[in-house]
């Protein structure tokens, strides 16, 4: 093992929660595991690898998680060059406390020094030097009675090539952690429903400032930098390319705003979400741009409406997000077959739900039942280009013992209310 500085002081509060995470991980793989951090691509806002925050709460580029079968945690960090302090002005190396804070057992240095000022991904052996002798002895454990049969990762594959390289016997030893951290991912906690909730409150201020901006002659550009105002003024962002479409664009599904004018009486789809402290929300309404909708506006929008509103009523504990097999307790068949009821079948494109978390669709086996702790979204649409006219209407649910609560059931959504909201833009 390289040199490791180890820890054994207490743990507070947020560490208790990344080690009790860390420790359900091996405790469903059966094996080690190695969970790695992104690295930054360039000059832009760095994004981390949502497991890896999910299980060290770090937003540290480059860095390695080990976790062994006794959930002994070790952290790996990069080397900083002196230039980084100079152009990443927050950059700090992480302290031991900090570590320890993350309710980590022991930190590494992660090879040399990266060069220049950014933890870009390194393709040279002597970056890789520590964790490969830790996954050395890891190997020679490997297999053994004693021993775990395999290391579970899901290493950037420059990397785990690499260290394929410098450790022999590795490649034999490498199983894909990925479906044990997607299943432990989808069951939020509370920290994480509260979390999940602050999004989706932003992302309703968000929806509401898109209504007041919408009406005839605006561009669509101008609704995006509306509800992105709402986000950037909460030090948020959006969790995904916020999508605001009329008339004919409408009905393309991630149609992104353009300098076109709303025309006089569109639908305007506004699909957007907030990323606040990592956790996403994804929310949809469609609005009139003449403050009231047409007949047949009116008409495809009470459907899509009644659609989401049959599903809610069904989603629980049991059901399937799709479930070819069993139609009947499929949330994705159960809205085919209402909308099929009323007559607009044929106006149907998409699937109806997602997980929503970390990542705005979130990991999670949609083979595998719903169960409690899941959130997710409920987005029936209706597209009829041959009309300019598209509806999407998307609530985020938080499944739990009997039913499904709705994060975002401040926004209105029933037709008359959503007319009174797009009304305030001519206020
Ligand atoms: N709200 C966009 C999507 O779910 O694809
Ligand atoms: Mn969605």
């Amino acid at each position: 093992m390289a040199q490791a500085s180890e820890f054994s002081g207490t743990i507070g509060t947020r560490g208790a929660l990344y080690k009790k995470r860390r420790d359900a991980l091996v405790k469903s793989t059966g094996g080690p595991v190695v969970v790695c951090a992104a690295y930054e691509t360039g000059p832009f806002r760095f994004c981390q690898d949502s497991s890896f925050f999910y299980f060290t709460g770090l937003e540290e580029p480059g860095a390695v998680c080990l976790i062994a079968v006794n959930g002994h945690a070790t952290l790996f960090v990069p080397q900083y060059a002196s230039s980084r302090a100079q152009w990443v002005s927050d950059a700090l190396a992480i302290s031991d406390a900090t570590a320890l804070e993350h309710g980590f057992d022991a930190v590494v240095a992660l090879g040399d020094c990266c060069p220049g000022h950014s933890i870009a991904l390194q393709g040279c052996e002597a970056q890789w030097r520590e964790l490969a002798a830790c996954l050395t002895d890891l190997v020679k454990a490997c297999g053994r009675p004693d021993g775990s049969t395999k290391i579970f990762t899901d290493l950037h594959a420059l990397v785990a090539w690499k260290l394929c390289k410098l450790v022999s016997g590795l490649e034999a030893c490498l199983a894909d952690s990925r479906p044990f951290i997607a299943q432990l991912r989808r069951c939020k906690d509370k920290e994480e429903i509260g979390l999940l909730y602050r999004a989706a409150e932003l992302t309703m201020q968000a929806q509401a400032a898109a209504a007041c901006a919408i009406k005839p002659g605006v561009t669509e550009a101008e609704v995006q930098a509306a509800l992105e105002y709402a986000f950037t003024a909460a030090g948020a962002y959006p969790a995904f390319p916020s999508i605001v479409a009329s008339g004919k664009r409408a009905t393309v599904l991630h149609a992104t705003p353009i300098a076109i004018n709303i025309g006089q009486q569109d639908c305007v789809v506004v699909d957007c979400g907030a990323c606040v402290d990592r956790y996403c929300a994804d929310v949809t309404r469609t609005y009139p741009s003449a403050g009231t909708f047409t007949a047949r506006q009116a008409q495809i929008y009470d459907a899509v409406l009644q659609i989401q509103e049959h599903v809610a009523s069904l989603a629980q504990p049991g059901y399937w997000l799709r479930n070819d097999q069993v139609p009947e307790k499929s949330l994705y068949h159960c809205a085919l077959a209402k909308c099929a009821e009323l007559g607009y079948a044929e106006y149907w494109v998409h699937s109806i739900s997602h997980f929503v978390g970390l990542d705005v669709h979130d990991v999670g086996d949609a083979s595998k039942p719903l169960a409690e702790g899941d959130v997710i979204t409920i987005e029936p649409g209706l597209y009829l280009p041959q009309e300019s006219l598209g509806v999407r209407i998307e609530d985020m649910y938080w499944i739990i013992k009997d039913g499904a609560i709705c994060l975002t059931e401040d926004l209105p959504r029933d037709r008359k209310a959503i007319e009174e909201l797009a009304q305030s833009a001519f206020e």
